[in-house]
């Protein structure tokens, strides 16, 4: 071979050396695929750096001709994928761009606002009822003791009543008030006649069901003052009652037994689903129970200090769920406490 011959030989293979590279960057679509060719053509191992680095083993006079087409031909792979490599970083970014979008039009979740809950608003509306009538309201303890609970409420330990409440024992002597009932006592050591309160408060019983949860709300109310009498109680009972059930409702008393009034009663309003013709909702009795009620049987001034021949008083006791079930018409207690938003937002 003469050194035409080689010259010719050698770039031919240059020649088409560059062809695969055009054509094989043409089809490149990502910097990682740009990136392999790089090394295939311009690497270690790459037909022209082997060319390049094997220089010094051709004739003298060949040396300058195959170096500089080598090397232009090394240029201009090496230009042509820089250029590709600014192309695809300008198409990646522009992905990543889109991709990453954020719609600012798009309409947000919204937030719902929280409501009060029934029993909340059902507590003062009741309050109201009863500031209008002169009332005020007190407060005591949801841990108590078995004396304000029971003891002093006229109930000792041996007294079949207490069977009744299903009481939850923190210790021996402690308990979860099953009732507002002892804040009858802690308010009248505290304070003398004449009284007119009414006690809001949780209190709790060892009961689930669809109709009772182991906690529940009550509202007590208690009167004492010189001369009051059953005829007071009957009057403010179904003052309340047609305020908060409507005047349509009928109310009736019904005698009853609780250790700490005397004579004791139970107070129906009419049945509002059946007009008191009776319906699955009152049994069939016509009648809806809605409270406890009594004159405070006067053993119970003994425990605070008043005499029982100089004043006299009444006492009543309701459950707030139960008053809220029978004014709106729901069926199921444990939609109270469910707090759900569908159920709340309806009131
Ligand atoms: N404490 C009684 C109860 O929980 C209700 C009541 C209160 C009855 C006051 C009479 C007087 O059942």
């Amino acid at each position: 071979m003469d050194d035409k011959e080689k010259i010719d030989d050698i770039n031919k293979l240059i020649d088409s050396e560059l062809i695969n590279f055009t054509r094989e960057l043409d089809n490149v679509k990502s910097l990682s695929e740009l990136e392999s060719i790089k090394t295939k053509y311009t690497g270690k191992k790459s037909f022209l750096t082997v060319t390049l680095r094997n220089i010094g083993s051709l004739p003298g006079q060949l040396r300058p001709i195959i170096g500089n087409k080598s090397n232009a031909a090394r240029k201009k792979i090496e230009a042509d994928i820089l250029k590709k490599e600014q192309i695809l970083k300008g198409v990646e970014y522009e992905k990543k761009l889109r991709e990453e979008n954020i719609d600012l039009s798009l309409p947000g979740r919204g937030i719902k606002a929280g409501k009060k809950n029934i029993i909340s608003s059902v507590i003062e509306e009741i309050e109201e009822i009863f500031i209008g009538m002169g009332f005020e309201i007190a407060e005591g303890p949801e841990v108590e003791t078995d004396y304000y609970n029971f003891e002093a409420l006229n109930t000792p330990a041996d007294h079949p009543a207490r069977s009744l409440h299903d009481t939850f024992f923190v210790s021996d002597r402690v308990l979860l008030r099953t009732h507002t009932s002892p804040v009858q006592i802690r308010y009248m050591e505290k304070n003398k006649p004449p009284i007119f309160i009414i006690v809001p408060g949780k209190v709790y019983r060892r009961d689930y069901d669809v109709t009772h949860t182991p906690m529940f709300t009550q509202i007590e109310g208690l009167v004492v003052d010189k001369g009051i009498n059953f005829g007071n109680l009957k009057w403010t009972i179904e003052t309340f009652a047609y305020e908060i059930f409507g005047k349509k409702r009928k109310v009736r008393f019904r005698p009853h037994y609780f250790p700490f009034t005397e004579p004791s009663a139970e107070v129906d309003v009419s049945c509002n689903i059946c007009g008191g013709k009776g319906c699955r909702s009152c049994s069939g009795s016509g009648w809806l129970e809605i409270l406890g009620a009594g004159m405070v049987d006067p053993n119970l001034y003994k425990f605070v200090g008043y005499d029982p021949e100089e004043v006299s008083g009444f006492a009543f006791g309701m459950g707030i769920e139960r008053i809220c079930m029978l004014k709106y018409g729901i069926d199921d207690l444990r939609l109270f406490f469910e707090n759900d938003l569908r159920f709340i937002d309806q009131f």
